[in-house]
């Protein structure tokens, strides 16, 4: 198979990152953007065609076999089922989409086309949460008791005033879709699903930008019986702050730790030591502001594997909806 042909939807921030990987791994044939002067722009930088709805790129370029879409997230539906609608492979970014029902929507698409729908979920690929998987997997820590996720971030009023859809309810979903679900998914990767939840959510400073809440706090039991904590917040003072996860075993205790847990921070394993951990890769920089690991090319090496080589998918369908399950668990607690 030659090099894999790429459609991108959605020319704003992270589709920048989503171009310059596929320029290097596979080709970029075309990109769409709503507003024309985004797709023009875009187009001219990465040297591809461009259109302004998703329904003329479909209908124009037969040979694209996937279409990566970096829409906003309550876009990402509508953009998944028409694509898989036309025979294209899906990589869609994080949040799946903002509801169960849609995710199932998306699941049964991808099953009646027989097309791969993979989801962006780039934090797996940090070099320590990798290594906790390893561990946790192969028992190392024992049994799992206890485990704490803090999220402790800042995005400012600023940030959302230059977005016409972040800080939305119905467009955005609230700060754990568009802020924190890597951090949920990691949780349901690392930890396993989640049985009960019992959360508040305040929205103290964001009043002026933001329909939701800019900081929640949840208890969580989980299927294992293992107990936890996620604590987030978007109102760490002036900058990013801290992205950690801490699992207490029966056998060990690890917290990975930094800004976008990307440091290993605390490890006290029975007879074993975490070591040799490559570097992590910076964080994404959107210029006034920082976001998660840039992992983007491992998510590319994955897509390229599946397609080309029958790989397995590195987060799937299940798994995406999966995080917008337990988001949605912690919002419809917020309400008792
Ligand atoms: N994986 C990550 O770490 C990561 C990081 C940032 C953003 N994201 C996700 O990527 C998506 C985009 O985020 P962003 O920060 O780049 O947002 P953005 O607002 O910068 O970009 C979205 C783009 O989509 C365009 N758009 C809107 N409606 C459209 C339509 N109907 N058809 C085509 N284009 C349309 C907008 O004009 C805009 O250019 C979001 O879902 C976000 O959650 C993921």
């Amino acid at each position: 198979m030659d090099k894999i042909r790429f459609g991108l939807i959605g020319c704003g921030r992270i589709a920048q990152r989503h171009a310059e990987i596929i320029q290097n791994m596979g080709i970029l044939s075309a990109v769409c953007d709503i507003k024309g002067e985004k797709a023009a722009e875009f187009g001219k930088k990465y040297n591809t065609k461009t259109y302004s709805t998703i329904d003329e790129l479909l209908s124009s370029e037969k040979d694209i076999d996937v279409i990566s879409i970096c829409s906003p997230n309550y876009l990402h539906c509508e953009h998944t089922i028409k694509s898989l609608q036309t025979g294209k492979h899906v990589l869609c970014e994080k949040p799946m989409a903002l509801s169960v029902s849609d995710c199932k929507k998306m699941m049964i698409e991808a099953d009646k086309s027989g097309k791969d729908l993979l989801i962006v979920k780039q934090n797996r690929f940090n070099p320590p949460i990798a290594a906790l998987k390893v561990i946790l997997e192969n028992g190392k820590l024992g049994k799992i008791l206890s485990v704490q996720l803090n999220c402790f971030w800042n995005r400012n009023d600023d940030y959302y005033k230059n977005s016409d859809w972040k800080g939305k309810k119905a467009l955005d979903g609230g700060t754990l879709f568009t802020q924190f679900s890597h951090f949920i998914d990691l949780l349901y990767w690392l930890i396993g699903d989640v049985k009960s939840v019992d959360a508040l959510g305040r929205n103290f400073i964001h009043n002026n930008t933001i329909e939701f809440e800019d900081t929640g706090t949840a208890s969580v039991e989980f299927e294992n019986g293992a107990i936890g904590t996620i604590n987030y917040t978007v109102n760490s003072y002036g900058k990013n702050m801290e992205g950690s996860i801490t699992v207490f075993g029966e056998k060990g205790t690890v917290k990975v730790g930094g800004q976008y847990l990307n440091v290993l921070e605390y490890q006290n394993i029975d007879g074993y030591e975490i070591s040799g951990l490559p570097e992590s890769r910076p964080a994404n920089d959107y210029g006034f502001y920082q976001g998660s690991m840039s992992n983007h090319e491992k998510v590319y090496e994955n897509v390229i594997d599946v397609i080309k080589y029958g790989g397995i998918i590195a987060a799937n369908a299940y798994e995406g909806m999966k995080t917008v399950e337990i988001i949605e668990k912690i919002y419809e607690s917020f309400k008792k």
